[in-house]
């Protein structure tokens, strides 16, 4: 299959390429050391995730095989491969979160978004991860939702901190 079939029919329809806007990117980038990070960021900034389909496009643009390209996205955890939500929740399993109920949260979340830690909700609000220390071990247990650190969370206030998304 070439690029042109692989790609959606809403794009074929109107004559242009499915994901140009990358293309200054990779022009930007060619030849720069570490280059295949950098438009991978892009990429994912540009179309909110890395389908197999981009990750081809970006592969056949910088002469790489899709192998390394994949690899790259795989071993990453910043980089998905899937729709992500709007937003990004990220409960504290750290140890000073876990020890003072990190996990009741996690399991509380699960409930209310009915989604698994790493699933996003079906209304496309919200990505559901867990981390390891977002550097508020203080005022444990903590989560984020986007750039905001949330802390001495607990399930009780769990319902206010989502109303506010
Ligand atoms: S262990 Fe949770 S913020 Fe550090």
């Amino acid at each position: 299959m070439n690029n042109a079939q692989s790609h959606c029919s809403c794009c074929q329809q109107d004559g242009m390429e499915p994901f140009a806007e990358l293309d200054q990117a990779i022009d930007l980038y060619r030849d720069k050391e570490g280059n295949l990070i950098q438009i991978l960021h892009i990429a994912q900034e540009l179309y909110g995730h890395l389908s197999l389909e981009l990750q081809e496009y970006i592969a056949t643009a910088l002469n790489k095989p899709l192998s390394e390209v994949s690899g790259v996205v795989t071993f990453y955890s910043f980089f998905s491969t899937t729709p992500r939500g709007e937003h990004t929740i990220r409960v504290c399993l750290g140890t000073a979160c876990y020890v003072r109920g990190g996990k009741k949260i996690v399991d509380a979340l699960q409930k209310t978004l009915g989604v698994d830690i790493g699933g996003t909700t079906e209304d496309g609000k919200f990505t559901f991860e867990v981390a390891r220390c977002i550097g508020a071990c203080g005022l444990a247990p903590a989560m984020m939702i986007d750039d905001v650190v949330y802390k001495q969370v607990n399930i009780n206030k769990l319902d206010a901190i989502l109303s506010q998304y």
